[in-house]
């Protein structure tokens, strides 16, 4: 018998100035998106904002519905949109925020373990990690450059499924 370990790891900065120009615009962009989320029954609102390669921003928002199975985390929406709309173009970086309408988020929050499944798909399809900025709405931000293996370092995948 022997552990399996695999890292992970995570850069956290406690002010939004630590960060470069760039990134600091990611968020304001997954903040802005946030806005615009339909959350009437969690009132929990989330923004994604994608960088594509070809310098392209995707934003998504979280969708619920009435039937509640049926809605979308913000992830989703924004990632199956690339993929819809830039099917050719890898994605490069991510920016999550949320915001809860009746209390105050304290820290990053982690993608589901579905939006980390859905987009590790993208990652070995470009074989590009898709390097992600997590800020809540108080507290540090963190920043995984290794991208979705951080949170779900052991993520299904099989390579003959394909065929
Ligand atoms: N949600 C997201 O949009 N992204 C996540 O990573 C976690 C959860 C949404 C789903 C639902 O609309 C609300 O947040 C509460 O779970």
């Amino acid at each position: 018998m022997e552990i399996v370990r695999r890292e992970s790891v995570v850069k956290q900065y406690d002010r939004i100035e630590e960060l470069s120009d760039l990134d600091q615009s990611l968020l304001a962009l997954a903040r802005e998106a946030m806005e615009n989320a339909y959350a009437p029954y969690s009132r929990f609102i989330v923004g994604c904002a994608l960088r594509l390669q070809n310098g392209v921003i995707v934003k998504g928002n979280n969708q619920e519905n009435m039937a509640y199975p049926s809605g979308l985390c913000a992830e989703r929406v924004a990632i199956f949109y690339a993929g819809a709309n830039y099917p050719g173009v890898p994605v490069i970086e991510m920016a999550i925020t949320a915001k809860a309408l009746d209390y105050e988020v304290k820290g990053p929050i982690m993608s589901c373990g579905a939006c980390l499944q859905s987009l590790s798909e993208y990652e070995v399809k470009f074989n590009q990690p898709i390097r992600t900025l997590l800020q809540g709405q108080d507290g540090p931000i963190w920043i995984a450059e290794a991208g979705t293996k951080t949170f779900l370092p052991f993520q299904f995948y099989v390579g003959e499924l394909k065929r």
